[in-house]
């Protein structure tokens, strides 16, 4: 079994999303001794926004000398997010969604005719065999009924985004509250250790 590991958190060691993604991972490894495992750090190594340039490659024109790299990078992480069986993604919240560098790797996956097609139905997700984990950290709190409720943009767009290529049940496991103050931080974060630690093996 292959387990893809994504990081997008900018605040290195002091990052939230980072310590649960890590946990998960971990949990993961020790419920699967078997489980081969490829990181990619999406701030250390950030893939470049996407270009008409790309787009053209795509269709099969010569790409840009100076493109080359970038292209080959964003089919090195289409073909390790199709071979993975499980991915799993840390995702802190920047101004209400996702940072930039997850949405750049985003960009690189959601392909039609590797990811999804379609199809006289219809758009028809074709990644619907991985199991997807997203560890998530938030500077508030935006629950149901909350005044913030209307500025989740993170949670609801990889909900889309995943379900659009056929993941259904993405799981997510969320540390909320992370600069409401130390005390919340402490018990947001020490949740969503153990909401990791209890995660189902396989
Ligand atoms: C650039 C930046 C933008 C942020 N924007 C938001 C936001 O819109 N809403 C929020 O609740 N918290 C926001 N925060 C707080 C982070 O979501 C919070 O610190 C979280 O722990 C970040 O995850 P990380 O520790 O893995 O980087 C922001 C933090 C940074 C650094």
């Amino acid at each position: 079994m292959k387990l893809l590991h994504l990081d997008s958190s900018v605040l290195g060691p002091h990052s939230v999303s980072r310590q649960v993604s890590a946990a998960v991972v971990e949990r993961l490894r020790q419920a699967n001794p078997g489980l081969q495992t490829v990181y990619r750090d999406l701030t250390a190594t950030p893939l470049g926004h996407l270009t008409g340039l790309h787009l053209a490659a795509g269709q099969g024109a010569a790409p840009e000398a100076s493109l080359r790299d970038d292209i080959a990078a964003g089919q090195a992480v289409l073909d390790e997010f199709l071979a993975a069986d499980i991915v799993v993604i840390g995702a802190p919240m920047y101004n209400f969604t996702i940072p930039s560098q997850l949405k750049a790797w985003i960009d690189r996956i959601l392909v039609a005719g590797k990811t999804f097609k379609y199809s006289a139905q219809g758009v028809e997700g074709l990644a619907g065999n991985k199991r997807v984990i997203i560890a998530v950290s938030r500077g508030g709190y935006y629950g149901a009924g909350t005044p913030m409720a209307a500025l989740e943009h993170l949670e609801t767009y990889l909900r889309s985004v995943f379900g659009f290529i056929g993941v259904r049940n993405p799981e997510f496991i969320a540390a909320d509250g992370i600069q409401v103050g130390p005390e919340h931080r402490e018990k947001a974060v020490a949740g969503a250790l153990q909401a990791a630690g209890s995660l189902a093996a396989a």
